[in-house]
């Protein structure tokens, strides 16, 4: 019988959240978080899922479902999952989707492109949340930190190498359809306003893209600062997440900002290594927990 198994990591948005979904990029970077996928062929007419960590199997029976609609066969799987992602927001819908699916092609056989791949997983994600810009589903398939553009959907790696950024978790999870939902209604009734937001978080986007290829970190912590402010004005973010961002820049991050759809999840701080300690201090010390992950190179890959 055969086996395979593949890891897909997570991933956490940098700049630009929100305004992807209506066209507009956004920058975001796979981090050193992963979901593995250990699938084997079986016996019989059903599939086994085993997920100790997830409750939810929707986003694994979805992909399968769309696999072999696409691509036919009558195979039968074990699917085991095991995720390091938690509960902070780093993705694991999104890297689940991409693991399973990556994990079947190789099994039958099935070449795919990384824009294939990406195409296939973003209709088993959008298939299942009915929205989403498929930010998520780059990062994972990538890896690395990614400029991805909402129209086209298009990803650009901008780097490989790590971005001294510090993750603060706010305790609380985020309902990431709930809230995008909300940025629709305000979008329809004030959509001249809104439309102007998106275009200024678009410009800390592309401005930002420059910079961390310069790793100019002044710069990226201003525009950084810049999307927060942006964000809070679309009423996204929550007290405790202007708070972590607030200490964080107190204790000499070069900037911080909500990541994500908002309404909880994690905050991230851009912090050059000298003031790493006081800043870690200064969100645990305010009911933070520091999320221990770091921007990843690293795509999804079979093992
Ligand atoms: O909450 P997260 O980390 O899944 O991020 C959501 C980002 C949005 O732009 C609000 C939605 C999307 O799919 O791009």
């Amino acid at each position: 019988m055969k086996r395979v198994v593949v890891k897909a990591p997570g991933k956490l948005m940098l700049l630009g959240e929100h305004a992807v979904i209506y066209g507009y990029p956004c920058l975001v970077t796979a981090v050193n978080k992963y979901l593995t996928v250990i699938l084997e062929e079986k016996d019989g007419e059903s599939d086994l899922l085993i997920t100790p960590q997830a409750t939810n199997q929707t986003f694994i029976k979805t992909a399968l479902t769309l696999f072999r609609e696409v691509y036919p066969s009558k195979k039968r799987y074990i699917i085991q999952t095991e995720s390091e992602l938690g509960v902070y927001g780093l993705g694991s819908s999104g890297a689940t989707v991409v693991a399973v699916i990556t994990a079947l092609a190789k099994i039958q056989e099935v070449k795919l492109t990384q824009e294939e791949l990406f195409k296939l997983c973003y209709k088993a994600v959008l298939r299942v949340q009915k929205t989403g810009s498929g930010f998520d589903v780059a990062a994972s398939i990538y890896g690395g930190i990614i400029y991805f553009d909402g129209k086209t959907k298009k990803s650009e790696v901008v780097t490989q190498d790590t971005l001294p950024i510090i993750v603060g978790y706010t305790g609380t999870k985020a309902d990431t359809v709930t809230i995008v939902n909300q940025v629709r209604t305000y979008y329809k009734q004030r959509r001249k306003e809104t439309e102007h937001i998106f275009a200024e978080i678009a410009l800390c986007t592309k401005k930002a893209k420059i910079a961390i290829r310069e790793k100019n970190w002044l710069t990226l912590g201003n525009l950084m600062n810049k999307n927060h402010a942006l964000l809070r004005t679309l009423h996204v973010s929550t007290p405790r997440l202007d708070t972590l961002v607030k200490v964080a820049l107190a204790a000499g991050a070069e900037g911080a900002k909500l990541s994500g759809a908002g309404g909880g999840d994690c905050m991230i701080a851009l912090v050059s290594s000298e003031k790493r300690s006081a800043v870690v201090e200064a969100i645990k010390q305010n009911g933070g927990e520091v999320v221990n992950c770091q921007t990843s190179a690293q795509g999804v890959c079979v093992l």
